[in-house]
């Protein structure tokens, strides 16, 4: 039988090297059930959102720890204070058993460590409070009126909210467990997507007819509500990169959605002959708005990386601004709450509305606008 604690703490391990979605995917084949691979990402995003408190409590205790037995510190710790549900004994025992298989004098000094780190106050300092780095807290002190109303949203389990496809579900619907194993979901009735996100197709409001270009489209949760929203009418073309763009294929195929078109290309460059009566830039960024729901992004960060974001979303917004038709709309968004990366300010467009949406504990976070082609614009 496997040991989702053990195989926690490899995941774990993993995701300093990459992605922690692909750490985990990795593990899809390990054989697991639903409600122990539930525990598995509970353990896993649990322990990346709090690793800065939780290696705060480590550190206050050791002064060194391999960083295997690392692993099994903060697995044990992240359930000791901040899950109800497991009992303290429990965790570190299976701690304390999973350390001898690193080195036999480990599991004392794992049970030592925890039992005085279960207790410990936190310092102060709101970056080890709320495991968020200091790079960004110092960005974000003063901007929002309630900064810590953000960090802890920052630290949320989000609910997974879902977004019905009018053309082929016939009842409300309510899931449990892993969507990708629920045959209504295959039956393309429904797709998973942020309550904040799935405000961004509206705000272009594309009409059945038209045609609209969505130049950012993969996996395609938006391009998807475009055409949905568009009565399957009409034309939705989907560009992302070659790697990514196949994900919007699938999501149309598996949603039924014949009016899109995908194409393989560079958004920055990419045009076309006939110009698009409503464009969306979803662009690529920082992030920032989402770290609840990819926890990994805050250790991951550099604060040179939103420059570099805000360069490449400027080129996409500039070729968006010239395959657009007169008069027509672009929405821009991002996941993101760096005002370098949020606004449009593009010669010739007016912006009609704007809005940043602060994470909660329901939703993420994210920017986006609409802006309007003047006739002699751009
Ligand atoms: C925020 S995601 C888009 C999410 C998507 N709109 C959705 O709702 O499912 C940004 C996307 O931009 C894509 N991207 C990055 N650079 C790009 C470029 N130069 N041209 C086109 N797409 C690009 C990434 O591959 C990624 O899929």
């Amino acid at each position: 039988m496997t040991n989702v604690r053990a195989l926690a703490a490899r995941v774990l391990l993993e995701s300093e090297r990459r992605f922690v979605d692909d750490a985990l995917e990795a593990q899809r084949g390990a054989g697991l059930s639903r409600r122990d691979r539930a525990l598995l990402t509970a353990l896993v995003y649990g322990v990346m959102r709090h690793r800065r408190t939780l290696d705060w409590l480590i550190d206050r205790c050791a002064a060194r720890v391999h960083p295997e037995i690392r692993q099994h510190l903060r697995v044990a710790l992240f359930q000791v204070r901040y899950l109800t549900r497991i009992p303290r004994h429990a965790a570190v025992h299976e701690a304390v058993e999973l350390a001898k298989g690193v080195s036999r004098k480990s599991a004392g000094f794992v049970n030592a460590l925890l039992r005085k780190a279960a207790d410990l106050p936190l310092p102060d300092s709101l970056g080890v409070r709320t495991s968020h780095p200091d790079w960004l807290l110092q960005r974000w002190q003063g901007r929002f009126a309630d900064l810590e109303a953000v960090l802890e949203a920052d630290n949320a389990v989000l609910p997974v909210s879902l977004r019905p496809n009018p053309l082929r579900a016939k009842a409300p619907i309510e899931i449990e467990g892993d969507p990708a194993a629920d045959p209504r979901f295959q039956a393309g009735e429904y797709t998973v997507q942020d309550a904040t996100a799935m405000l961004v197709a509206p705000l272009l409001d594309p009409k059945p007819g038209e045609r609209v270009l969505d130049l950012c489209a993969a996996p395609g949760g938006k391009t998807t509500h475009l055409a949905e929203i568009m009565g399957g009418k009409g034309l939705v073309v989907a560009v992302d990169l070659p790697d990514r763009i196949g994900l919007v294929e699938e999501s149309a195929r598996r949603l039924g959605l014949a009016n899109i078109r995908c194409v393989a290309g560079d958004g920055t460059r990419v045009s076309f002959v006939e110009p698009s009566d409503a464009i969306l830039v979803d662009a690529p960024c920082s992030n920032t708005g989402v770290l609840a729901r990819r926890p990994d992004v805050r250790w991951k960060l550099r604060e040179r990386d939103i420059a570099g974001a805000a360069g490449l979303q400027r080129l996409l917004l500039e070729n968006a601004a010239r395959l657009l038709t007169p008069g027509g709309r672009l929405v821009y968004s991002t996941c993101s709450l760096e005002q370098e990366e949020n606004h449009v300010d593009l010669p010739g467009f007016r912006v009609v509305k704007e809005v940043l949406t602060l994470p909660t504990a329901l939703a993420s976070g994210g920017y986006r606008a609409l802006a309007v082609k003047g006739a002699g614009g751009a």
